[in-house]
């Protein structure tokens, strides 16, 4: 793959946790979910929909679940964790994630980061 993959981040467009968090199956027919602050349209699968396995991910950034292989709504909770503070060896798990889910679903968006309040 020759694709230039920092100019097609660049170009996508900026969402919020909040805006993320409408795109859960239930509030709406999409179904968006995020890797490491990249937002990806898995409405495709049905792992993510209301009763499939992975739907605590709808709506959400799943870096942190993902690498720790936890379902527990407080990993998806940006407040209280953040993939960026993982260690080493999960990240690495995190990026297996990312190289696997990345081929099958399309990016739509970047993730703003939270303020600091
Ligand atoms: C007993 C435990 C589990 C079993 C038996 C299981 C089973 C599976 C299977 C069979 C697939 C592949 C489905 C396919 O591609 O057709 C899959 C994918 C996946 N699993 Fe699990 N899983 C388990 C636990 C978990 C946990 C704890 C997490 C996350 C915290 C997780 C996250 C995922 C994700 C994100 C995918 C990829 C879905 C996609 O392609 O979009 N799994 N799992």
């Amino acid at each position: 793959m020759e694709g230039d993959e920092s100019q097609a981040v660049a170009s996508q467009p900026m969402m919020t946790f909040e805006e993320l968090a409408k795109f859960d199956g239930i509030q709406s027919e999409k179904v968006y979910m995020a890797l490491k602050g990249q937002v990806y349209d898995v409405s495709g699968s049905d792992f993510y929909k209301p009763g499939g396995p992975y739907h605590v991910f709808a709506g959400k950034d799943a870096s942190v679940g993902l690498a720790i292989m936890s379902k527990e709504p407080e990993f998806t909770d940006p407040k209280k964790h953040s993939w960026k503070d993982l260690a080493e060896a999960d990240k690495i798990i995190l990026d297996n994630w990312v190289t696997k889910l990345s081929q099958k679903y399309p990016l739509v968006g970047i993730l703003a980061s939270l303020s600091d309040d």
